[in-house]
Formats: C-alpha cells, structure tokens, sequence
C-alpha cells in the first residue's frame, strides 16, 4: 500500500532523528533527568495510568514511551523510522526504563506484534502521514482490549489547511486520497537542521476520523478541541501563555483551533 509514500517519508523521519535529540523542542537534557514529555492535555486526559498496558502508536524517538513508562504503564512504542527506534531504545537503556520499542510500519503492525493493551496512544503529527484512516482505526482497535482506551491528541485538521508562512489556505480540509506532497528543509522542531527531503501527507477531518473508529466498535467518551498548541512547532506561533502557543491571527483576536483529542473506547 502506498510504498513510494512511505519509503519517502520514513527517510524524511530518518534524517529528523539526530537533530531532534539537539533540539530545543525536545529538550533532551531536561528529560533525561527525570522531566516528562507529555503535555497537560493527555495528562489529564489519561489520568492514572500505573499498571496498565499502553502502546503508543508513531513514538519517534520515544520520549512520550518513555514518559508513560515513568508513571507506571507498561509501555510499548511503535515506529517505522529504524533510525528513531534505535535512538528510543539507546535513552531506554540509558534511563534504565523498562519501555519496549518495535520497528514497524504501522500497517505492518500485525505481522510483528500480537497483543491486546489497556490503552492505544498517539499524538501530536501522527494521522497526516497515513493515506488510509479505516485501514488505521482497524489496528487502533485490533489492540485494544475489550473496555480498553483510546487517545489521541492531534493537530486540528483545520489548522492543517494554512501554509503558515503567507497565512494563506492552501491544503483541502477533505482527504481525497492523494497526498499532498512537499519538498522540506529543516525541521519544526529545530532551525538548525538543513536537512532536505520530500513528504506526503494528507489531512484528514474530524468526522473521517471519529466514523472511522466508531465503524471499529468504538464510542466517544471526550472530543475536545483547543485554542492552543502545547508545542512551538509551526512558524510564527506566539506563546500567549507560557506553553501555550497560538498562531498569529491570535493578536487579531481570532481564535484557532489548534488541537483536537478523541478519548474512546472499545466495547
Ligand atoms: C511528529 S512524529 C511523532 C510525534 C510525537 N508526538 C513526537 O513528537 O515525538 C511522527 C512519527 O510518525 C512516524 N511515522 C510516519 N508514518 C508512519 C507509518 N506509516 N508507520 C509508522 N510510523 C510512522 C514517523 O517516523 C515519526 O516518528
């Protein structure tokens, strides 16, 4: 399925790995002394996870494995990126966690893992680099337990329309299931990147993603959405509240969706 698009963006996810662990995103240094990764909103939003089994679907290098491995889960984090994987199983050792980390294309899941967890996660620029959301809300559930939960919080597909540097809209709100495609240099997590390589993505609304897992037998328990980024990842973002960042248009007192998140759970 679609391997010319994987095979472009996992080299793309390779190159960013390096950088990213030298990122001022990342804050590398503050984790490995003991800070979490995650944000306030899947915080609250999982609240008490200790003892309870999680995968975290697109880990990257694992900080936010780990970080749910820190509060107790017995956690589990998947990527296709070998390059990200390796690094997540190196700070793993490093830290003495007990995360386990598994290199895989997400679709590819079931060849190499056959388990059921308490909890499904994944966050923050995962389902724009998946062509196929009913194919993905079909692992989503084929992992989870019976009564188990599923998180996501995700960039708003609304403000994926914009191109952020002319404030203009420029991508479709609808997946018409071919990517859109671009050229990158850099990262949004580092300026001091120059890496190139090319993306396919492609957006994907609320009601495509929320039919698609309720197709999968799951129920809404929370659709949030929020005004605010938890990370400084797009150009021209203003922190209005520390760790809190908003588009420009804010200043204008136009407020954009952000982020949204999906709390759900399998019957
Ligand atoms: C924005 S990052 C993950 C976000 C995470 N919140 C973080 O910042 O650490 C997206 C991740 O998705 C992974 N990815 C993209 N397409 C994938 C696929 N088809 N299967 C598995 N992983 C994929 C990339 O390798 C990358 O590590």
């Amino acid at each position: 399925m679609n391997q010319k698009y994987f095979e472009a963006n996992k080299k793309t996810w390779d190159s960013r790995v390096e950088p990213h662990t030298k990122s001022e995103m990342y804050k590398m240094e503050a984790f490995m002394a003991g800070a979490t990764s995650l944000t306030e909103i899947e915080k609250d939003a999982l609240g008490d996870v200790s003892g309870k089994s999680l995968l975290h679907l697109q880990c990257h290098f694992g900080q936010d494995t780990i970080s749910w491995a820190r509060k107790g889960a017995s956690a589990t984090g998947i990527d296709f990126s070998g390059k990200a994987i390796a690094k997540a199983k190196e700070l793993n050792k490093k830290l003495g966690m007990d995360a386990r980390f598994i290199e895989s294309n997400i679709y590819d899941l079931p060849d190499v893992l056959d388990e059921k967890f308490d909890i499904v996660f994944t966050s923050y620029g995962t389902t724009v680099w998946l062509p196929d959301l009913e194919k993905w809300a079909a692992i989503v559930s084929r992992y989870l337990k019976k009564g188990g939960l599923f998180y996501i919080a995700e960039f708003h597909p609304t403000l994926y329309m914009f191109n952020f540097e002319n404030h203009q809209v420029e991508y479709s709100y609808f997946n018409k299931g071919e990517p859109f495609k671009e050229e990158v240099e850099g990262s949004y997590a580092t300026s001091d990147s120059k890496a190139k390589g090319t993306e396919y993505f492609w957006n994907h609304s609320i009601s495509e993603k929320v039919n698609a897992l309720l197709n999968e037998g799951l129920t809404l328990l929370e659709l949030n959405e929020y005004d605010f980024s938890p990370y400084n990842c797009f150009p021209n973002l203003v922190e209005r509240e520390p760790g809190r960042y908003v588009w420009g248009a804010d200043k204008f007192g136009v407020k954009m969706p952000m982020v949204l998140s999906l709390k759900m759970r399998k019957e």
